[in-house]
């Protein structure tokens, strides 16, 4: 479940209120449960998956991502498997920690472990939400923002794409308060 922290340190946690907080921004949050198949939460338990176990997980899921074809056009989907043994890991969030932008859409369903996606409020303040397992998240292009583990170092999220266009950050320059 999604947490939201603030810079003053409070919590929200109730997720009306959060949905609330992020709304100005345009950011859809959603609680979709990833269901009780033994087999997927076999998956899900291990830190790292080959091709063939991603796309088993992936089809466990893949209701969700018909629902999304269906009513907004999304394409595609894969899903990103990170741990802390992974080759290159630190390189890779490296990109993602600064402030950025995306021209298309960030749309990511948490099925395991935790991320974190800060965001710039309209009034400058900074807020920090944490997301972990069955939390779902559309963070609409353009939309400031900067990602990051928690302590765990461990997430593993399906990603949706409505076009096929690479995935690439466009920084922003402001600074992180966190
Ligand atoms: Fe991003």
């Amino acid at each position: 479940m999604a947490s939201l922290q603030r810079q003053d340190g409070t919590v929200v946690t109730d997720l009306q209120a959060i949905q609330a907080a992020l709304a100005p921004l345009g950011v859809t949050l959603n609680y979709w449960p990833t269901g009780g198949s033994a087999r997927l939460q076999a998956l899900l338990a291990q830190a790292a998956l080959n091709e063939a176990e991603k796309e088993e997980l992936l089809g466990h899921l893949d209701h969700y991502f018909q629902r999304l074809k269906d009513e907004q056009g999304y394409q595609s989907r894969d899903l990103i498997v990170l741990h802390e043994a992974l080759p290159g890991l630190g390189e890779m969030l490296g990109k993602f920690d600064k402030c950025h932008t995306h021209a298309d859409d960030e749309v990511r369903y948490i099925v395991d472990g935790e991320g974190i996606f800060g965001f710039v409020l309209p009034d400058g303040q900074q807020v920090e939400l944490t997301v972990a397992a069955g939390d779902y998240i559309n963070v609409p292009r353009d939309t400031e923002h900067w990602f990051r583990l928690t302590p765990m170092r461990r997430v593993k999220a399906v990603r949706y794409f409505s076009s096929t266009a690479g995935w690439v950050p466009e920084y922003t320059g402001t600074p992180v308060l966190f």
